[in-house]
């Protein structure tokens, strides 16, 4: 396990080849899916990953769909996002500073990322939306109904409780980091009954199937960009 001055990740990561390019896997949950998106340790998770020499960060998430477009089972490319989540250790910038930092955000994900993203997913026939605005909630409980009304009216396109100091922390390392969101159900009240379980798993392995594409399809002519 990597050791960071911001404590231990999530799980050790993984080194492996995959079609053909050095790839790293760092479950953000554990090994064993036993984290709760408000206990996972960001900091020490994205430190681990640069120590590894990850350069490049697909955050392959779960989300509920705001937007008519995100029916469950389809994928996404967020381009903006919200921040709902609150408590969280949120940024490297805040002991032994000989100044304030305070780092650009305007674009929250990698563009140079996303086009090949986006690039990849139509190269694989791959039905992905190719935008949308990720609204981070604090969890682990799902939303109310007026919830997911106030996030659309916020312009929020889909709901997730990982997103969030991730993409910050990232920008915070220098480090490219772009997002490929699964829809795995409705947002509270835009579908039919209760979110369910079941639902969600099903939704998912749909999903999965999809990323596993995706990043086939993606790695071969990966371009290393930093974010400017
Ligand atoms: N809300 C928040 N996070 C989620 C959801 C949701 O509906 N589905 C998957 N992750």
């Amino acid at each position: 396990m990597i050791r960071t001055p911001f404590g231990v990740p999530s799980a050790p990561v993984v080194f492996g080849r995959l079609a053909g390019s050095d790839v790293v896997f760092l479950p953000r949950h554990g090994s064993g899916h036993t984290i709760p998106p408000h206990r996972v340790n960001y900091r020490a998770n994205l430190w681990a990953l640069r120590e590894a020499g990850v350069r490049q960060i697909l955050a392959v998430a779960a989300v509920g769909g705001i937007h008519r477009e995100m029916r469950p089972g389809r994928i996404a490319f967020p381009d903006q996002i919200v921040d709902y989540t609150w408590g969280r250790a949120s940024t490297y910038f805040e002991e032994e500073l000989t100044d304030v930092v305070h780092i650009d955000f305007t674009e929250p994900y990698c563009p140079h990322l996303r086009a090949q993203l986006i690039a990849a997913a139509r190269r694989a026939d791959l039905d992905a939306w190719e935008q949308g605005t990720y609204g981070a909630t604090q969890g682990p409980r799902l939303e109310t109904a007026a919830e997911i009304r106030r996030m659309a009216r916020d312009g929020c396109d889909m709901v997730g409780m990982t997103g969030m100091p991730e993409a910050a922390l990232a920008r915070e390392l220098e480090l490219s980091y772009a997002c490929c969101a699964v829809s795995v159900n409705w947002g509270a009240g835009l579908g039919r009954g209760p979110i369910s379980g079941e639902l969600i798993e099903a939704n998912l392995r749909t999903g999965v199937t999809r990323v596993r594409r995706l990043i086939e399809s993606l790695l071969p002519g990966l371009r290393d960009a930093r974010p400017d």
